[in-house]
């Protein structure tokens, strides 16, 4: 979960930057209109981040960067039991203004791992540094506030993989056209994108690839074997889901904007050539642990209605399967899109179904 004050830390660094373009908060008419048109970029996949258009600039602070930092606040908590925490090397990929660095500083409170980035412009990696400083300066961190951090991104032909042990990719992924062949060297590759059903299932499809070329998907994924939401269907995706809350500084701008004001989705996945002790234990439970009923299962669906009971999608193996519970169920379980539990209530299986008894 996030805290408030850390998300008001945030806020006010991004209103000094939107006062460097002559805007703010307070005064949301223009702010919102940006971000009306910037949302119809993304959605029309037009290409490129257009950076050198103030009104991108604009809406990319004001609400797509705190967006995506809330996003990955999420995704750090759901991947923190994985051993995210040993690793100490990131490459950003597509870094726009340090999204991924801002959120990782917000979370720990310090920033320990070796950092570098590759971004196509340098307006928004001079956005990040300044948010980055604003938000040490917020919380006394003296040597961050003071630190001149490199503004010069990397080229991918100058990088050794084996260095820079973690490929972080995002929102970047789904606007390249072709997938380096580079991207495969790194021993681990984090991604995080949009919630689309199209660009989630390109991300499956991205997984498959992986699982083919020896990487083993750490998270969010509970097994190795082929996902069934690519394999049995074509029309499912896999996303997860985060609650936040708007800073009352950003109140008067989500007033005016027509979007879910309480929920965030998101996809992402973590995909590793070496394994963490803490994934190794995981993967080897899959190897050790043939009968199925004993692994963990992974919440991917939202409960659906049927008549006298209600059903959402389970994901433990590579076959499509749902867990029910009949309304009359005595003890029914409460768990949501994302969770993770073990399978440690009686059922019996009705088809695709698991049914709670
Ligand atoms: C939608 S933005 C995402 C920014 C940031 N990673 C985030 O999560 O908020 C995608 C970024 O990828 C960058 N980008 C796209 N293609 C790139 C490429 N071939 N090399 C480097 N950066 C690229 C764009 O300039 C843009 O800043």
């Amino acid at each position: 979960m996030t805290t408030p004050d850390l998300m008001n830390v945030l806020y006010n660094a991004l209103d000094e930057q939107l006062k460097v373009l002559g805007l703010t908060y307070q005064k949301p008419s223009g702010l919102s209109k940006s971000i009306l048109e910037t949302s119809a970029f993304f959605i029309q996949k037009k290409g490129a981040s257009p950076w050198k258009n103030p009104g991108f600039q604009a809406a990319y602070i004001a609400h797509f960067l705190p967006m995506n930092i809330i996003r990955w606040l999420k995704v750090f908590d759901r991947i923190e039991s994985q051993g995210f925490e040993e690793l100490d090397s990131f490459l950003d990929f597509g870094s726009g203004p340090l999204t991924f660095k801002l959120a990782y500083y917000l979370k720990y409170q310090e920033f320990k791992p070796e950092y570098n980035f590759i971004e196509l412009e340098s307006i928004p990696i001079k956005i990040g540094s300044e948010i980055f400083k604003s938000i040490a300066k917020q919380l006394g961190d003296i040597k961050n506030e003071n630190l001149s951090p490199s503004i010069k991104s990397l080229n991918l032909g100058d990088i050794s993989p084996k260095k820079q042990s973690t490929l972080v990719l995002s929102y970047s992924l789904n606007e390249l056209k072709d997938i380096p062949e580079k991207f495969w060297e790194f021993e681990n590759i984090i991604i995080l994108e949009p919630s689309t059903q199209e660009i989630s299932r390109s991300l499956l499809e991205f997984r498959a690839q992986a699982v083919e070329k020896d990487f083993k998907p750490i998270a969010p994924c509970t097994h190795s074997g082929a996902c069934p939401m690519l394999t049995h269907s074509k029309k499912d995706w896999c996303f997860d889901r985060t609650h936040f809350e708007i800073p009352n500084i950003a109140h008067n701008l989500y007033k005016i904007l027509p979007f879910e004001k309480k929920h965030l989705t998101f996809s992402y996945l973590w995909l590793s050539q070496k394994e963490t002790p803490k994934s190794q234990e995981k993967n080897l439970n899959e190897e050790i642990i043939s009968d199925i009923s004993k692994r963990p299962l992974r919440f991917v669906g939202d409960w659906q209605k049927e008549k006298g009971k209600e059903k959402i999608m389970i994901c433990r193996s590579s076959e499509r399967e749902f867990l029910s519970q009949l309304k009359k169920t005595k003890n029914p379980i409460h768990h949501n899109r994302g969770d993770q539990t073990n399978l440690d209530f009686e059922y019996e299986i009705k088809g695709n179904e698991l049914r709670i008894k």
